[in-house]
């Protein structure tokens, strides 16, 4: 530990206490205060990279002076990162008198608990899921989506499902109580007071180091990345975190950008929203599913719930993985991105951001502000039920092996933009087949100005299949990932027409043979 940095103290809510914690190092996890600081082991570590939810905590903020809690995962969570919130552990939940949280009740009613190491986790999710839903809205959709985050390896998950559906048997216990929002508001005046009374010190010849920085505002945070370009930037830490468990790395200084007012918006343009970097991968794929509802099920397909509420979009386009989810979607819809120094601003499209594996056009004072995301052309729909015969037809495809929580062999999203039956514009974006996130120039061309028929279909299908040289790897091999490419290419044809191809067997003789190469 650096001993001439100036500490901030971590300060946060819990079991109706603040808890005040000093000189605890910038990649020290919420896990590790949790279990080894402040002995609370009823968080267990299982995986320590995100993927279990053994660990699952909820923390809470006031937003708007409404109180927004999300359940998150405490082992690649920073413990810097929660100065100022509320946060729940499982020992939080039963009342003093020993009365369990419905969550925990119903979890033992139906059984859903046996090796008792990912239970609190399950019960933590469960929590999360009765505080932001009313609970007989609450049923096993609802409840696999809140799960989606934690593994069961022996019981099976039929049990826990029914204890979600069974909490509103059960008397409601609200995370959200009076003394929570006061408690916030009073860490929020004891941030402010120590801000102005650094504000009011004199000038010093350097700035001071703080090893974890937390700006507020977007013109603290350039001036530190200016001043700092060697401090590792977090956002939600859900690919930071496992460089800090895994690969077992350290950072001296870390400028933590999710509490930058300017970039946890997301506006609305008349042309286009523009989402902020800071700004959760929950709230921004339910910005672009209302904008476009077909995009559910791949926002869904996204992770798990607990890592979609901790990561940005931001980090995931910062990032600049091949295999990133968004980022193939976020080409085919035509996004710019805007990036921010003190020197000002500069916008170019998304996929001009990468020049190599892992290598992005970002400068080393510069941060990703906001990503702008074209709005959808509006479409008429064709003679067949779910048939569009012009405006914007788009689908994002995933493909991995395990459909939930897992990282894509390839990603691949295509826009059209029909008229008369004619292809005005066709915009692909795709992962996993080159070093980066690319756009699929020549299958473009290949459907451009084209009738938006089989014919056309077929010979894209066979230049998307040969216009990248994929490696073999343990997600997929070469010749499969260009296979699945055309495929998933001739999937987005057959759904343009009306052909609901969730259900392969709603699939006609003739929607095949129509297209068969
Ligand atoms: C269990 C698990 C499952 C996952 N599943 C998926 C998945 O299905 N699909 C997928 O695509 N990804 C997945 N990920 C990866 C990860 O969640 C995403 O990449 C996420 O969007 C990263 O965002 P973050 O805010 O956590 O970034 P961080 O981890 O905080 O940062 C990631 C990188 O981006 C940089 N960065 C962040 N914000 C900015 C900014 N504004 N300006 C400049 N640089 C910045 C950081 O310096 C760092 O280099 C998964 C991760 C885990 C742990
Ligand atoms: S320990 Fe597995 S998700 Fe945290
Ligand atoms: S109850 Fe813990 S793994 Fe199933």
């Amino acid at each position: 530990m650096d001993s001439h940095a100036i500490y901030k103290p971590i300060r946060f809510l819990k079991g109706g206490q603040v808890h005040t914690l000093a000189r605890v190092a910038p990649t020290r996890t919420l896990l590790e205060v949790l279990r080894e600081d402040l002995h609370l082991t009823g968080t267990k570590e299982g995986c320590g990279e995100g993927d279990c939810g053994a660990c699952t905590v909820v923390v809470g903020e006031l937003q708007d002076g409404k109180l927004q809690t999300r359940a998150v995962n405490s082992c690649i969570k920073l413990a810097h990162s929660v100065d100022g919130m509320a946060l729940w552990t499982v020992e939080d939940l039963a009342t003093p008198d020993g009365t369990l949280h419905p969550a925990q009740a119903a979890m033992a009613e139906c059984h859903g608990s046996q090796c008792g190491f990912c239970t609190p986790g399950f019960v933590m999710s469960l929590a999360a899921l009765s505080e932001q839903h009313p609970p007989r809205a609450i049923d096993r959709d609802l409840a696999s989506q809140a799960l989606s985050g934690n593994l069961c390896r022996c019981t099976g998950y039929r049990p826990i499902l029914d204890a979600a559906v069974a909490m509103a048997r059960m008397p409601r216990q609200r995370l959200d109580t009076p003394p929570v929002r006061s408690g916030l508001k009073a860490l929020a005046q004891i941030a402010q007071a120590e801000k102005q009374a650094l504000a009011s010190r004199p000038a010093k010849p350097k700035p001071a180091r703080s090893p974890y920085a937390t700006p507020t505002e977007l013109s603290t945070l350039l001036a530190l990345r200016k001043a700092q370009p060697e401090a590792q930037v977090v956002a939600g830490c859900t690919d930071v975190g496992l460089w800090i468990t895994k690969q077992h790395r350290d950072f001296a200084q870390v400028l933590d950008l999710t509490r930058v007012s300017e970039l946890r918006q997301i506006d609305d343009y008349p042309h286009h929203i523009a989402i902020g970097a800071a700004v959760s991968l929950s709230e921004a794929f339910a910005a672009l599913v209302a904008q476009r509802p077909a995009l559910q099920s791949f926002a869904q397909r996204f992770a798990g719930l607990p890592v979609r509420n901790a990561g940005t979009l931001g980090g995931n386009v910062a990032n600049g993985s091949p295999i990133g989810d968004s980022m193939p979607l976020l080409i085919a819809l035509g996004a710019h991105v805007v990036l921010a120094s003190t020197k000002g601003f500069r916008e170019m499209p998304l996929e001009d951001l990468y020049l190599g594996y892992r290598k992005t056009a970002l400068r080393p004072d510069e941060v990703l502000g906001w990503i702008k995301v074209p709005k959808p052309v509006p479409s008429s729909k064709g003679r067949r039920k779910g048939a569009v015969s012009s405006g914007e037809f788009c689908r994002v495809y995933k493909i991995s092996k395990r459909f939930e929580d897992d990282i894509s062999a390839v990603c691949l999203a295509l826009q059209v933009v029909l008229d008369g039956g004619r292809v005005v514009s066709a915009s692909i974006g795709a992962g996993g087949v080159a070093a980066t996130p690319v756009r699929a120039r020549a299958s473009q061309a290949a459907l451009q100005g084209q009738p938006w028929n089989a014919s056309t279909v077929r010979a894209a299908m066979a230049t998307l299949r040969g216009e990248f040289a994929p490696i073999s790897d343990m997600r997929a091999s070469s010749a499969y990932r260009s296979e699945v490419l055309g495929n998933l290419l001739l999937r987005f044809w057959l759904e343009s027409q009306g052909t609901p191809l969730a259900d392969v067997h709603a699939l006609t003789a003739s929607d095949l043979e129509a297209v068969q190469p």
